[in-house]
């Protein structure tokens, strides 16, 4: 659980404050859920299908599961907590507005790491007569251009991710680089490809040879998953 921590700058002053401590047990919550809040719990996914792929250990896998499936955790656990708050009249609290606040890292610690572990196990390369193709012709004027300029985001000091979005808006596709799970997200931007630069994501296998992992990445991504969100 430290180790979920570790990368949120003023979560242990947090936990020093005992606001942390909504988080790990104190509110009364009923056992007995409604059939409403059992719906809307998350349930990690399983992606141990991804376990012997080229340039990724089993060790680092499983950590990078573990973690995930931490984020899942307390995702379900804030919005049963938060949830419960908002029954016993507690909105206006500054407990509530930290426990808001930290609902978004969670949740996007969860969601991302679904986006990035489904696009991830792929064997073949980017179709080129395909939609994914033409998009990243169009937007940046070739395949190559827009993996340079990505795999340049990727090897960006600081821990984050780096992102091809398409944005709704126009179906431009450009790449980002998100900072921390829960900010810098473009609006109405939907995630084509997702490359995780924390460095849980490489550390155990390449230590500071982030470069090396992201090539390891890209020789892995599911084209077809990727090519199946572009709108
Ligand atoms: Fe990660």
């Amino acid at each position: 659980m430290k180790n979920l921590y570790s990368n949120r700058r003023g979560f242990l002053t947090l936990l020093g404050t005992g606001i942390g401590s909504f988080l790990f047990g104190l509110p009364k919550i009923s056992l007995t859920k409604t059939r409403k809040e059992e719906k809307m719990a998350y349930t990690a996914k399983d992606y141990s299908r991804l376990l012997g792929m080229q340039g990724f250990s089993e060790t680092l896998l499983k950590n990078h599961f573990t973690l995930y499936q931490g984020y899942v955790t307390n995702t379900n656990k804030l919005m049963e907590t938060l949830g419960q708050m908002l029954k016993e009249g507690k909105t206006g609290t500054p407990e509530f507005a930290e426990l808001k606040r930290r609902f978004g890292w969670e949740f996007n610690g969860m969601r991302l790491h679904e986006y990035y572990f489904e696009n991830l196990g792929g064997k073949g390369a980017l179709e080129k007569t395909g939609r994914l193709s033409k998009k990243l012709a169009e937007d940046f004027g070739g395949y190559e251009n827009w993996e340079k300029e990505l795999k340049g985001v990727g090897t960006m000091r600081g821990i984050g991710w780096g992102v091809l979005y398409q944005d709704s808006s126009n179906g431009k596709l450009i790449n980002f680089w998100i900072n921390e799970h829960d900010v810098g997200h473009p609006a109405g931007c939907n995630p084509i490809l997702i490359l995780d630069v924390f460095e849980h994501a490489f550390m155990i296998d390449y230590g500071l040879k982030r470069a090396d992992y992201i090539e390891a990445f890209f020789k892995n991504i599911d084209w077809k998953t990727a090519e199946g969100r572009v709108k």
